[in-house]
């Protein structure tokens, strides 16, 4: 399918419209960005490794029950997908304390977590992304009960996926943002990217971080620990 007009350019991916309708071009950049955009740089290769990853866990998300707007990969660093309004939510959920929520409870990094937890977050980069709670939701009239209450069983149900299947590879799911959106038919699907960008992933022996906390924390080469999770995965000849 031919690439389109440019919709939109985000901080790693640019959409374009395609012949048909309801569904979208997406290519994957090089750019890596933290902080809300304060952090920037471009490193090749990021695109086509998150391309490969999103579409593999796309693919055993579905196999197990699970639809996202996913519809293939097209070429190295680029997939179609169904067109959806996004939800303006990026839902976390997490079995390990890690990142901001170590620093709100003043966990230590790396402590279990009794149970799996969600959140909310408000997709919103002039405030900086803000923990928002249901109510928060409702009043700013983002989505209806009804969606949240879906956002939050479909994120627990990508963990019970997803856990495990990282944990046969050797490496522990500590947590990983989710984002939806609404489709033609106003039905919430699963949508952006579900990759290192995106999740937090530590190998279960040495607890290396294979995962963007490489780049927002200098910790070393990030294609590098990219390039291990898509080879764990069973995607580096694809
Ligand atoms: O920073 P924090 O600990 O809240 O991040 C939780 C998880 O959500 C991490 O896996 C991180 O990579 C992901 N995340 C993201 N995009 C954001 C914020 C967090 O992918 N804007």
């Amino acid at each position: 399918m031919e690439k389109g007009q440019l919709l939109y350019e985000g901080k790693a991916k640019r959409l374009y419209s395609t012949a048909e309708e309801n569904i979208l071009f997406v290519e994957y950049k090089d750019s890596a960005t933290a902080f809300n955009g304060e952090k920037k740089e471009e490193i090749a290769g990021k695109g086509i490794l998150n391309n490969k990853i999103t579409t593999l866990i796309f693919d055993k998300l579905k196999s197990a029950g699970i639809e996202s707007h996913f519809v293939e990969q097209i070429s190295e660093n680029e997939q179609l997908v169904k067109k959806v309004d996004i939800i303006p939510i990026e839902l976390v959920v997490r079995n390990i304390a890690a990142g901001s929520l170590a620093k709100r409870l003043g966990y230590e990094e790396g402590t279990p977590l009794r149970r799996p937890i969600v959140e909310f977050y408000y997709k919103n980069d002039d405030l900086g992304d803000p923990l928002i709670t249901t109510e928060h939701i409702e009043i700013l009239n983002i989505a209806t009960p009804e969606e949240v209450q879906a956002l939050y069983d479909n994120g627990l149900k990508v963990n019970e996926v997803l856990r495990p299947l990282f944990q046969e590879i050797g490496v522990t799911l500590v947590d990983f943002k989710l984002e939806f959106g609404r489709d033609a038919s106003g039905q919430v699907l699963l949508a952006d990217e579900v990759s290192p960008d995106t999740c937090r992933l530590w190998d279960i022996e040495t607890n290396q971080k294979l995962d963007k906390d490489v780049f927002r924390r200098d910790l070393g080469n990030l294609t590098d620990v990219y390039k291990i999770i898509l080879a764990r995965l069973g995607g580096l000849s694809k």
